[in-house]
Order: structure tokens, then C-alpha cells, then sequence
């Protein structure tokens, strides 16, 4: 029996090898993951990925369960991280940790993750202190696009480089059990992850943090929008389209099916 990764064994690894993390939604895909990876994040970015939102404002807590439970069917090792979706947590802690619960109790993942905000401090301590592992998210922070006016590089200023560092603080004091760090320069982003006492997750954020995460998508050449940060490692959406003009051309042909892909009635008497 394979134990599962947990929060503590995420954060014992501070300093140490970095900590190999990918976005997951759907339950085939994990499956591939979850041996190479040490921690699978059910992102909201599955609102633009799989469902084609314009941003992730419009998931919802039902859409992260959904997927929350396809990606545990279907994975043993690695740790399964579920995002809180937008309007799900920054109100009253009590409102919170009802919905983290319920990600918690349906989907059986081992932690949730959310955006950091002036309420959240006080969010993570309260869901912590009650047995939710709660992972925070600095910096470029994608639900909060509305507020800050596109998906842009934080931290260029010395009032935001500040501010990026103290969410980065407080939102491991209050009880985190790591950080992702997300469109950061690299000295801002080496300073984060020396402040903290946990470990800090990369995106877009250079190799000065503790591990590493890309939207699985983004580095699998599936979806279109690939930011400066992303390294492609595949090219799915060119293998996708190539196999289906195959298809396409095997089905006016008439070449598919053929004998072996075709029943025939069994010779009787
Ligand atoms: O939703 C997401 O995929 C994320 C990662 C990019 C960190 O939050
Ligand atoms: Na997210």
C-alpha cells in the first residue's frame, strides 16, 4: 500500500529537493502525473483550461469538487491540493471553513489552497486551527484580476515587492503549510522563500523557490495562452489536430474502419 503525501511531509521539505508540483482536473490525466509529481493542484484555472471562462471568477465551488473527485479516483501517491474558488472564502472564516469542509469531506483531498488578501491571515489560521491544511498563494494572484487590472508581474514596485512580502509572512504565520508564488522576479522570490519557514511553490516565479508548479496544460502545449514562465514539454494540441485530419481523411476514404476494427456476424450451422 502506497501512503498518500500530506501536508507535513510538503512542508518537511523546506530547503531541501524541490518539490515537484503540476495542475490536475481530470482523472486520466492524473493518473500519468501522480508518479512524477509530488503534489497535484486541482486549479481554478480549470474555469479557462477545460471549461473556457474568460478568468476564474466565474468557478464554483460545485465545478472544484466535481474535479476534486475525478483527480482522487484516479491517483495514490501524490498529495491533491483543491483551490477554494473565488467568493468561496474571503468573507466571514466561518463561511470559509464550511466550504473548505466540503471540499474536504467530498472530494477526500488532502489540503485546499487560496489566494492571499487582508481577510485571508485570519482564514487560514481559523481553517488550520480546525483541521484543514490550507495552502496560501502570493503575488500575481488570478482571482483577483477584476481588482488589479489583468495578469501581470508583481512585485516591480517597492510598495508591491513589500506587500508581496508581507502576504508572504503573515500568510505562513497564520499556519500555511507551504506558499505558491506566482509572477515574481527572481530576487523578490528568493527573498520570500528565505522569510518563510516553509516551502515556497514557483510559478512563473524563477528557481529560487523551494519547488515548482506549471499549469499541466500550459506545459503540455494543449492550451493556447503560454506566458514567458511556461516550458513547453510537449505538443498535444499539434498530435490532437494531426490525429484527427487522419481520422478525418481515413473516414472520407472509407479506409476506417477497417476488417479489424469491424464485427461480423458469427457463421452459423
Ligand atoms: O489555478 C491554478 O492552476 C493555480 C496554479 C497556477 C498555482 O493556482
Ligand atoms: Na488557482
Amino acid at each position: 500500500i502506497v501512503r498518500r503525501l500530506a501536508a507535513p511531509d510538503i512542508a518537511a521539505r523546506k530547503g531541501g529537493e524541490p518539490i515537484v508540483c503540476l495542475t490536475a482536473y481530470t482523472a486520466p490525466v492524473a493518473a500519468v502525473l501522480d508518479e512524477a509529481c509530488d503534489l497535484l493542484l486541482v486549479g481554478d484555472s480549470l474555469g479557462m483550461v477545460v471549461h473556457g471562462l474568460p478568468n476564474t471568477v466565474g468557478v464554483t465551488l460545485e465545478m472544484m469538487i466535481l474535479h476534486g473527485q475525478a483527480v482522487m479516483r484516479s491517483t495514490r501517491r501524490a498529495m491533491v491540493v483543491v483551490d477554494m474558488p473565488f467568493g468561496s472564502y474571503e468573507g466571514e472564516p466561518e463561511t470559509a471553513y464550511a466550504n473548505a469542509a466540503r471540499i474536504m469531506k467530498e472530494t477526500g483531498a488532502q489540503a485546499v489552497k487560496v489566494e492571499s488578501g487582508p481577510t485571508v491571515p485570519a482564514t487560514i489560521d481559523y481553517l488550520v486551527k480546525r483541521g484543514i491544511p490550507v495552502m496560501g498563494h502570493v503575488g500575481l494572484r488570478p482571482q483577483a484580476i477584476l481588482v488589479d487590472g489583468g495578469f501581470k508581474a508583481k512585485g516591480r514596485t517597492d510598495v508591491e515587492r513589500e506587500r508581496v512580502l508581507a502576504e508572504a509572512r503573515a500568510t505562513a504565520e497564520a499556519g500555511a503549510f507551504s506558499v505558491v508564488v506566482e509572477g515574481v522576479a527572481e530576487d523578490l522570490a528568493r527573498e520570500v522563500t528565505a522569510a518563510i519557514a516553509v516551502p515556497t511553490i514557483g510559478i512563473g516565479a524563477s528557481a529560487g523557490c523551494d519547488g515548482q508548479i506549471l499549469v499541466t496544460d500550459d506545459m503540455l502545449g494543449l492550451f493556447d495562452w503560454t506566458p514567458k514562465f511556461v516550458r513547453r514539454y510537449a505538443d498535444l494540441k499539434g498530435e490532437i489536430a494531426e490525429a484527427a485530419r487522419r481520422y478525418a481523411a481515413d473516414v472520407k476514404a472509407r479506409t476506417f474502419p477497417g476488417e479489424a476494427e469491424t464485427y461480423f456476424a458469427k457463421k452459423q450451422g
